[in-house]
């Protein structure tokens, strides 16, 4: 797909635009692999021109009620997607999320607001839903989303079975650039759907924690299985399911990390960057010696990890303090040089456990440089993963793990960092005495694919 920037609509063509982003083939079968009930009940989309979307909505078993017409609930479904999609055709070259693969930097967001569905008469024959958006609100739309612009809009959607209008619907949409939704200094108020994808993500490995291999790895799974919750056991279920290595990946880390952490003689300070929904100050409180752990995390993370700790039951009593941060723009060394709890001469150890993958390169040289003035202890150690670079620039030769890195890239979770060199790279952040570990060899499988992930722990 041709991705163009947020600026430039007229720098693609329609043909185009048609052929790599929008054409009724591709759009079926991304939208069957985003929505599965919009497969399992057989719609697709049928035409599309730019300001106009064609679907169908068969008559089937799937989709039928007890009297063998449309199930109500899905003709809205339809509209919804019908609508979004003839919507989507107006920002020409834009990739949106959770259907393209894309990132937050070129894509755009797009939410049904409101829907009203007006159901004038039974359907007995497959359903023609139409969405054609008129020239001027086309315009109002494009002029708004090119200037950077949150867009409202309300789209009609007919619907049409043995050439009968058999119901109408009017669909509220919002669309907006994805980079918009994220916090700034200027604007911190977030944006619901901005927390949202922070939670997606910590949550799914949660999920993916919580059904680890209890043999391979001991964790206390209620915990992971409070911490995940439906939503991230679902996501789980989806990622594992395009790459069945993740599970194992994970615990893998999970066990790795524990034993850095018991390897550390008298550890008294843990910093979790990145904590997420780890529920490893319950799990290994005790064992390390009653640690004081440092929970650092976007402040919206925070807000969730205390809902979901709340409620935990048989929670044990840990010495805990979340650290609002941003790693983009925080000086994350003094944030935690001035924590009042926080003291660097004290054997501490600093995991960064599933995010350099997320940042940058240069963003990550500045955070691991930032965090290597916490270390002034010679016990302290700095834990981090880290994939190759061909996980990150599409040549990996693993099918699934190309699967997967897309799968994350439709949950807004864009990987942009791989290194070969991990001691090299941690060198130049200011640690030494790096020790990499493959995911392969800690497993000691003999599947290549776990390669492409590694453990690294270094001192200062
Ligand atoms: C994939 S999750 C990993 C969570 C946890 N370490 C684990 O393994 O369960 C990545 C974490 O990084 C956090 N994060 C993402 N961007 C961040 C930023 N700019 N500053 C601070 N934390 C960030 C997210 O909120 C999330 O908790």
């Amino acid at each position: 797909m041709m991705i163009v920037s947020q600026q430039s609509h007229n720098a693609i063509s329609w043909a185009q635009d048609y052929d790599t982003r929008v054409n009724p083939t591709l759009m079926t079968r991304l939208l069957h692999e985003a929505i599965p009930v919009l497969q399992w009940t057989g719609w697709r989309v049928t035409e599309v021109e730019e300001g106009c979307c064609i679907t169908e909505l068969p008559l089937n078993h799937a989709t039928t009620n007890q009297h063998g017409t449309h199930q109500a609930a899905l003709l809205s479904l339809s509209a919804d997607y019908t609508g979004g999609l003839a919507l989507a055709t107006l920002l020409r070259g834009v990739p949106f999320a959770g259907v393209h693969p894309c990132n937050e930097d070129n894509s755009a967001a797009l939410w049904l607001a409101a829907m009203d569905v007006r159901y004038k008469c039974p359907s007995t024959g497959h359903v023609t839903a139409t969405c054609k958006i008129s020239e001027e609100t086309a315009q109002m739309v494009r002029q708004r989303y090119f200037a950077g612009k949150r867009v409202l809009v309300t789209l009609p959607v007919i619907f049409r079975s043995n050439n009968e209008v058999v119901a109408e619907a009017e669909m509220k949409y919002f669309a907006q650039p994805s980079i918009q939704l994220k916090p700034t200094r200027e604007k911190p108020a977030i944006n619901p759907l901005f927390k949202h994808k922070l939670k997606a993500s910590a949550r799914m490995i949660a999920g993916l924690r919580a059904t680890a291999d209890e043999n391979f790895v001991r964790l206390d799974n209620a915990h992971e299985k409070h911490a995940a919750g439906p939503h991230g056991e679902l996501l789980a279920k989806r990622l594992q399911g395009i790459l069945p290595h993740l599970q194992q990946t994970v615990a893998a880390r999970t066990k790795h990390i524990d034993q850095t952490l018991l390897s550390i003689p008298n550890l008294q300070q843990v910093v979790l960057m990145g904590a997420g929904l780890d529920m490893r100050p319950f799990r290994l409180c005790h064992k390390l010696g009653r640690p004081t752990f440092f929970e650092v995390d976007l402040p919206e993370m925070l807000e969730e990890r205390t809902r979901v700790i709340s409620q935990l039951q048989d929670r044990p009593v840990v010495q805990r303090r979340m650290v609002g941060a941003d790693f983009k723009c925080d000086d994350l060394a003094k944030v935690l040089l001035q924590h009042p709890d926080f003291n660097p001469h004290l054997p501490t150890a600093v995991v960064y456990e599933g995010c350099s993958m997320y940042f940058t390169e240069q963003e990550n040289r500045e955070i691991l440089t930032l965090l290597s003035q916490l270390l002034q202890h010679p016990e302290s150690r700095l834990w981090s993963d880290m994939v190759t670079p061909d996980v990150v620039d599409g040549t990996t030769q693993v099918q699934e793990i190309a699967a997967f890195v897309d799968g994350m890239e439709q949950l807004g979770e864009k990987f942009v960092f791989g290194c070969n060199d991990a001691a090299g790279f941690l060198a130049d952040c200011g640690y030494r005495r790096a020790q990499v570990t493959t995911a392969q060899d800690y497993l000691e499988s003999r599947d290549p694919t776990y390669s492409a992930y590694r453990f690294v722990v270094a001192e200062k």
